[in-house]
């Protein structure tokens, strides 16, 4: 990038934590004040505003020169056990270089600059974690090799939708690992910028996506929409069982390919039914889109599809009550007694 933000080298501790925290704030923030109606999809100020707001809120930090907060015997064994980092290092790594694959196609400087920062910071995100790894001593599998992608723009949808399942779970878990307790604050505030890196990747994917969709050709486009339906029914099968992988001993192992989906008991003590999860997903969803100008394009695949089930398992609940209301009243009053309402067992209703 030509004007690379600051970074943090060479300065006194007060001047890092203050460049620190106006790097965290400028990269949850981001407002154009362009006139309303150049937020068009597919005009050149939707695809300028897109690649700015990347560039402008890209987040200086260095793996480098995090310092790993020393760890509890028991919160180093309940980090260490989750099922998941080799597949968090190999999906960074995946994602890195098919990142930086779609880019080189790109003809537009301003995109093909976004898109392969994007692919950068998915190369630091692997950094960050490998750098984790090695100093609470966790073993890694041998990394396979990541193969250059042939279908660049396939390779590029694939990740870019998996990173749109996976950060909307990820948003809700890493907030109750917060609340729990389950991660310790200097791991949260460690992950944090993360997190929060990763809502700006799916920021610019969608926009990619709104982009792409109004400029390519008419013809293209029934073609494109078999190719995204493709991508949701692969990332299905993909997430309906867990991965296999090979351990650092060569055994093979068994790797949560679905934590994210799957993961609250692992981050949390407390019970917590899925209905609940989805509920604090969407509103961790919300609030980290919150500071990013409304006319950019958000995923909506996701929190849609979250919503529509939470709607359906509210119903499904409110008619099992009804049920169960219904039932009791007819139920013969066997534990009634006398001058009670005919047909209600006490206690059956709520
Ligand atoms: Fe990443
Ligand atoms: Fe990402």
């Amino acid at each position: 990038m030509d004007d690379a933000p600051p970074t943090l080298d060479g300065k006194d501790e007060a001047t890092k934590a203050r460049l620190i925290s106006e790097a965290d704030r400028k990269a949850r923030h981001w407002y154009s004040d362009a006139p309303e109606d150049e937020f068009k999809a597919g005009s050149d100020a939707h695809r300028r505003a897109m690649c700015r707001m990347f560039h402008d809120t890209f987040n200086p930090y260095k793996p480098a020169v995090i310092d790993w907060p020393v760890l509890d015997a028991e919160t180093l064994e309940r980090i260490t056990s989750l099922p998941i980092w080799d597949i968090a290092v190999q999906t960074e790594g995946k994602a890195r270089l098919r990142m930086a694959a779609y880019a080189a196609t790109i003809r537009d400087p301003e995109l093909r600059e976004a898109i392969g920062l994007n692919g950068w910071e998915e190369n630091r995100h692997k950094e960050v974690l490998s750098r984790m790894v090695e100093f609470y001593g966790i073993k890694l599998a041998p990394e396979p090799e990541y193969k250059q992608p042939r279908d660049t723009e396939w390779a590029y949808m694939v990740t870019g939708y998996s990173e749109c399942i996976d950060s909307f779970f990820a948003f809700g878990l890493f907030e109750m690992a917060r609340r729990s307790g389950f991660f310790p604050g200097p791991l949260i505030d460690t992950f944090e910028p993360v997190i929060q890196e990763e809502c700006r990747h799916i920021l610019l994917f969608a926009n990619w996506l709104a982009w792409n969709r109004a400029t390519m050709p008419a013809w293209r486009r029934p073609w494109f929409e078999l190719r995204v339906a493709a991508v949701w029914a692969f990332l299905g099968y993909e997430r309906i069982g867990l991965a296999r992988s090979v351990d650092a001993d060569g055994k093979e192992q068994v790797q949560d390919n679905n934590f994210t989906v799957n993961g609250a008991r692992s981050v949390s003590a407390e019970e917590i039914s899925v209905y609940d999860l989805m509920g604090l997903c969407l509103e961790e969803n919300d609030r980290r889109f919150a500071g990013y100008d409304r006319r950019l394009r958000r995923p909506t695949t996701m929190p849609n599809l979250v919503r529509a089930a939470r709607w359906v398992m509210g119903k499904t609940r409110d008619i099992a009550k009804a049920r169960d209301i219904r039932r009791a009243r007819r139920r013969p009053a066997r534990n009634a007694l006398p001058g009670d309402a005919p047909g209600l067992v006490q206690g059956a209703v709520y």
